[in-house]
Formats: structure tokens, sequence, C-alpha cells
């Protein structure tokens, strides 16, 4: 049975990727350090359920604890690592960006380390939209050089596939980056807009529309997000050199085992058609708050997938009124409004 280290079980996109990995057959072993950021009781929810399927096991420690995930992945002896515990969020790392570096760099150094010590096939890691920063140029291509974060949230992401390229010359270990754009779906994140405006909407309280409304997000439903990553787990990079011919738009690098892939929906949809599904799904109007751009916000992203579609045969593709309308109906069981 192969066997997966997926970090960052007990988080959104973690627990929804173990879920799927255990009903394909995969023994999952999850690393999570429950951090406080949001909703504690969210994370111990999905990892209960997680904890009910035969084949998943987990431990709690926090990344950045040298040796932790070292330690378990010599226990474990996974095929593939899937690296996707991080501190998230584009707001709160103008609060906190220490937070940021201990998660994000020392943590990711340390899953680097414990890969190449345990000999993977494959390590995968989380990346972000966000590092395409104040490119203009749209659709987001994986060639255009995003070196220009706007905050150290992307700068922090924008370092780990630096040192994911580094590793990967280095060692030879097969390296893959996912840059994800806003994820959502059933068992999402608290601090996400969808999540923030369900709540609000059916409370009857305001949402806050930042940049009057003069926004656009590629939104990515999250079983589609999955299906991309449980589609590249296969696509390993190849070491330079073996003669494999790149698909269209490759990103290969030409020095090491390495590529950087979009996860997007392919689509640029405006915030306040967005706002209008929610409307749509609760049956409940918004009391929309126009407010001012937030510093270190872009106004649009919009996914190019086509190397994802080249590399696993499919890209996301689920229309945001039907994913907006599994997250609301999750919502209203969930809290049961
Ligand atoms: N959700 C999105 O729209 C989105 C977009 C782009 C990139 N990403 C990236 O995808 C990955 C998963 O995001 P998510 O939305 O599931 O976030 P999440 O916050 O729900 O999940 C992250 C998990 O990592 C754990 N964690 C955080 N810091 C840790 C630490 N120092 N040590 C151990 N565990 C720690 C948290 O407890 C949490 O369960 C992250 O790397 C994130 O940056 C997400």
């Amino acid at each position: 049975m192969p066997r997966a280290l997926v970090t960052g079980t007990a988080g959104f996109i973690g627990f929804h990727l173990a879920r799927a990995l255990l009903d394909a057959g995969w023994e999952v072993a999850g690393f999570d350090g429950m951090t406080d950021y949001y909703d504690v009781t969210l994370k111990q929810r999905r990892h209960q359920i997680l904890l009910q399927k035969p084949g998943f096991t987990a431990t709690e420690a926090m990344l950045e604890q040298a040796g932790a995930v070292r330690d378990f992945a010599a226990r474990v002896a996974p095929d593939v690592i899937v690296h996707l515990a991080a501190q998230a969020g584009v707001r709160y790392s103008l609060e906190q960006p220490r937070a940021y570096l201990d998660a994000n760099v020392i943590g990711t150094f340390e899953v680097m380390e414990a890969a190449r010590e345990a000999g993977v096939r494959h390590l995968l890691m989380a990346s972000t939209s966000s590092v395409y920063g104040a490119e203009t140029a749209l659709p987001y291509r994986e060639t255009q050089k995003a070196d220009t974060p706007l905050t150290i949230y992307a700068a922090t992401k924008k370092a780990n596939e630096a040192m994911g390229h580094a590793w990967a010359h280095l060692h030879g270990l097969p390296v893959t980056m996912f840059r994800f754009f806003t994820v959502y779906g059933p068992w999402g994140r608290p601090d996400m807009a969808l999540f923030k405006f369900t709540r609000a909407i059916l409370e009857g309280e305001p949402v806050d529309i930042y940049n009057h409304g003069e926004m656009w997000r590629d939104f990515t439903y999250v079983d589609d997000l999955v299906r991309g990553i449980v589609g590249l787990i296969d696509a390993v990079p190849p070491l330079p050199d073996t003669g494999t011919e790149p698909v269209p738009g490759d990103t290969l690098s030409p020095v090491a085992p390495f590529r950087i892939v979009n996860i997007g929906n392919g689509e640029s949809v405006k915030l306040i058609d967005f706002v209008e599904a929610i409307e749509a799904a609760t049956g409940r109007p918004a009391l929309r708050n126009l407010m001012e751009m937030q510093t270190g916000d872009v106004p649009r992203t919009w996914a190019d997938a086509s190397l994802l579609r080249a590399l696993t045969g499919s890209a996301p593709a689920t229309p945001v009124a039907e994913g907006v309308a599994r997250f609301v109906a999750w919502y209203r069981e969930y809290y049961r409004v």
C-alpha cells in the first residue's frame, strides 16, 4: 500500500487531501501542530473524521521544532511527502510576520530534511498565487518571474520555492511546488472570505468588500484542487539530462528535478458575483460594506492552469455557484443554522 506523510492534515486542504488518499487506498500519516490561528475545534473535528478511517495515523507537533518531522518521517517511512502545514493568510502576516518565518521557512526546512533522510520518491509542497505579487500580466503563468511579493506571507512562500529548488538540485530529490489559487469548499477556513461572508449574511451583519468591489479572484473548489494534487503525485519531475520530453509550458529546472505548477480554476470571478452566489445559496441579501483596498492585497488573481492539465489530464472546473452552494450546505449543517 502506498504511504504518504501529509503535513497540515487538521487544516482545510490537508484534511481533504488525506481523506481522498485514504479513500484511494493510501496509508496516510498526518502531522499537524493544531495552532490556534483559528478555531482549534474545527481542526480537531477534521482529525476525528480522518481517525475513523483505516490507514490514518497522526502526530501533533510543530514543524519548526528541530527533529520533530524528521523523527516522524523516519518512523513512518513514507513513499511521498505532501507539505501543506503553514502559517497561511495574507492579512495576519501584516500583524505577526515572525510566525511566518518560523512555520514557513524553518518549518519547511525541517520537512525538506525529513524528505531527504527518508529518501522519498517525491516531495510536494504548497506555495501560493500570492507569489505573483505585483505581476500584472494575466492570467498568471508559472514562467513569470514573480519576484515582487507584497507580503511576508508571499515572501516566505517564494523562499520555499527557492529552497525546494536548491534541495532538489543538491540531493536529486524530486520536488513539485504547487501555487494554489483561493481555495474554498466545505470544512473551509474561518479567516477566508467565503466563511466570513456566509456567517455575516446568515447573522444579518454587513460584509466587508474591499477595493469597493473592484476585486477578482480565481476561486478553486477544494475537490478539484485535491484531484490536481493527487494527479501531480505521480508526475514526478525527472532528473535533468535523462532525455525526458518536457510537456508544453513545462517549468522543469535545467539543473534539478523540480517544477512549479499552478492549481487554479482558470477563471477570474468578480467579488460582487461571488457575494451574489452566497446570497443565492443562503437565500438572504448581503449588507455590503464597501471598503478601501487592503495593504498587501492584490486586485486580481487568475491562473493559467494549462501546465496542470498537460501533466495530469485535467484541471479545476467547478463553477462558483455550485461550489458555494456546497459550502453553504455544509456550513448550515455544521453550525445548525
Ligand atoms: N486555502 C487557500 O486558499 C490557500 C491558497 C494558497 C496557498 N495555500 C497554502 O496551502 C496550505 C494549506 O492551507 P489551508 O488553507 O489548508 O490552511 P490551514 O490553516 O487550514 O491548514 C494549515 C495547517 O497547518 C497547521 N500548522 C500551521 N503552522 C504550523 C506549524 N508551525 N507546525 C505544525 N503545524 C502547523 C495548522 O494547525 C493547520 O491545521 C498552506 O501551505 C497555505 O499556505 C492555501
